[in-house]
Formats: C-alpha cells, structure tokens, sequence
C-alpha cells in the first residue's frame, strides 16, 4: 500500500517508515524537519513540508496516488503544552483538522492516528482499558482526545476509516537498533538516563518523590518501539473491513521511574548522580496499559516486552551515535 507517513522523520515514524518498507508498503515521508531527522528516513520517498499546508498535502496524494496515512507529526512533551497551551491544540488539532480536510478533497479513507495514554488523565482503575473516561490533565494530552473526537464524527459521514492507537510509553531503538530516539531538547526519560550513563549530562532528576507509589516515583508502561510499529501495521491492514479502531498499545507492566534507572545502571554498567527534585507539571502517577483489546482483536504480538531488553536497544544506539542523528 502507498502510504503517507506525517511525522516520517521523527523517532516512532521513522521506524514506522522502515518497517512499512520491509513489510513491502511504499512509504512516502512527509515532514516539515522542525524535529525530525531526514537522516532518519531511510529507503523512501520523502516530501518536505507542513501540515499546516493544504495545498502541498492534496498534490502530495494525488502524486503519490496515496491510499493511506499514518500520522506521528505532533509536539509530544505534556510540561510544555501546559505552559504553551494554544501551540498545542495548533499543531496537534488545528493541523490534524487540515490533514484530514485535504485526505477528503484528496478520497483518501484509511487513517492510523498516533494517540496516547494522556487522553485518560489520572485514571481510577489501573491498568487502564479503552473505555476508562477521557479526562485529560494536560493540553497534550486534551489535543490528542479533540483528534480522535473529530476522527470518530468523520468517521460518522462514510468518508473516513481511522484507527486511533494510544501510546504508552515508546521506547528502545529499532531495525536491529540502527534507528533510535533523539530528541531537542530530550525530555524523555530513557534516553535522559542513558545520557547521564555516558558522562554526557551530570546526573538525571526524578521529578517527584511524593507520588502515590510503592517508591513514590512515577510508574510507566514503555513498550519497544517495533512492538509499537507493528500494531500499527495490523491495524492499517484490519482497516479495510473496519472503519473504527481504538486500542491501547502497552506492555501491561509498570516501572518506576528510579527502577528505570536502576535497569539502566545494570545494563549500562555504569554509575551515576540521581537527584531528587520537584514533581514535573502535567504528569500522572500511574499509566500502564490493558493492551488486551489490540491482543485479542488484531493478534498483536509484543517480541521485546522486557524492559531489559528495551533498555539494551537504546543503549547500544547511543553508543552508536554518541551525539544523535548527523541533523
Ligand atoms: N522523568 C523524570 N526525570 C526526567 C524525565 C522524566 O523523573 O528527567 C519522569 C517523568 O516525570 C515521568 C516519567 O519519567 O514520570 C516518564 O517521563 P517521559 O517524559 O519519558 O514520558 P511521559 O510519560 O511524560 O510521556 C510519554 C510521551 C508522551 C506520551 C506519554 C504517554 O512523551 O508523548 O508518554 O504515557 F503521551
């Protein structure tokens, strides 16, 4: 299948687009490079540009004579979208609202949207299934639900076909750890760790030692990042016979952010300075995913579920590319 890939150039679409190319779809990247790595895109076609612009979005489909799109073009960090709140419902909605405008203009039907564990907020029941209450605690995350709220309406008139996937948290590198996670300014918390393991930062902050934990740090669901790709491959496949799809993708299992970093320190065999600081603004105390719907419905199949092993992948890119992507 052609398939437009938004966010092509970025950490999860760009192993997306390499794991399209290998399971034989024709990715077409189209990024605007304002984070991404053109570097990162590799055996496809790419198209630079913005969501922002109708016009080369139409042109681009009909080019490419596109029958699909996956879109991973979004600004992703929850403490920032609480200081900077209409930057996001622009680029995550406003943007979105335009790609699916032209995917109309253009009879382009099939859909795979990156969502994500935010859409909840502070969940009652862990672990969290599709149908717990969307209240989000965060701009990020409220944008996020605003997308899949106008997906489900589209969906409604017969003109769209969407899958709504929402993220735990994406982590490890892929394609046998040649494509990994770099970020400016990185703000996760893997790659954060790792970067202290190499002497390349002086220590990692825990933001917040107060939550309602067994440590009292916040817990995560990281889930590798080909494991993500794949349920994305299903679900555009299982696209043509439904015209709804909204699954979680998640291990099941939770870490600690100071087991996180206990695991890097083993794997990397290093140590390093862990500080203990203020909560972050935005950030709930527990995510970790009921993944059982995408299981049972799709067949997914995690093949890295360890956070040993997700850990290892990233830690072997890092060392790889010690200063990140060439741009
Ligand atoms: N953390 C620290 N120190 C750091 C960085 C992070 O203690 O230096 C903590 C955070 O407070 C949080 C945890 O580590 O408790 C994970 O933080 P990340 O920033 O790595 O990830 P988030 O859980 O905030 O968000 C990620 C993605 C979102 C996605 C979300 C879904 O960035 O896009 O997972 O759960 F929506």
């Amino acid at each position: 299948m052609k398939v437009l890939v938004c966010g092509g150039a970025g950490y999860i679409g760009s192993n997306m687009t390499d794991m399209l190319t290998k399971s034989g779809h024709q990715p077409v990247v189209f990024d605007n490079l304002s984070k991404g790595h053109k570097t990162a895109v590799k055996n496809a076609e790419f198209v630079r540009g913005d969501l922002a612009d109708y016009n080369l979005l139409v042109e681009t489909f009909r080019k490419h004579k596109i029958e699909a799109v996956m879109h991973f073009a979004a600004l992703i960090e929850a403490g920032e979208s609480v200081e900077l709140p209409l930057k996001y419902y622009h680029n995550n909605f406003c943007n979105t609202r335009n790609l699916l405008t032209a995917m109309e203009d253009a009879g382009v039907e099939k859909f795979v949207f990156s969502s994500t564990a935010a859409v909840y907020g502070i969940p009652q029941d862990i672990p969290i299934v599709e149908g717990t209450r969307k209240l989000a605690i965060n701009p990020y995350g409220e944008s996020k639900w605003a997308v899949e709220r106008m997906c489900q309406f589209q969906r409604a008139t017969g003109k769209l076909r969407y899958a709504a996937l929402r993220y735990f948290n994406a982590a490890g590198a892929g394609a046998g750890s040649t494509l990994g996670e770099d970020h400016s300014p990185e703000t996760h918390l893997i790659p954060l760790i790792i970067q202290a393991a190499m002497g390349k930062r002086a220590d990692i902050k825990i933001f917040g030692t107060d939550y309602p934990t067994d440590d009292g740090t916040c817990v995560r669901d990281y889930i590798h990042i080909q494991d993500l790709c794949s349920a994305h491959l299903l679900a555009l496949a299982r696209l043509d016979d439904e015209t709804e799809l909204v699954y979680n993708l998640g291990n099941g299992t939770g870490y600690s952010v100071r087991q996180v970093i206990d695991v890097v320190k083993a794997v990397s065999g290093k140590d390093f300075s862990v500080v203990e600081t203020d909560r972050r603004p935005g950030d709930p105390p527990v995510l970790t995913a009921d993944a059982s719907k995408v299981i049972g419905e799709l067949g997914w199949k995690t093949q890295f579920p360890q956070l040993e092993t997700i850990v290892e992948t990233a830690w072997k890119w890092h060392n790889e590319n010690p200063d990140g992507y060439p741009d």
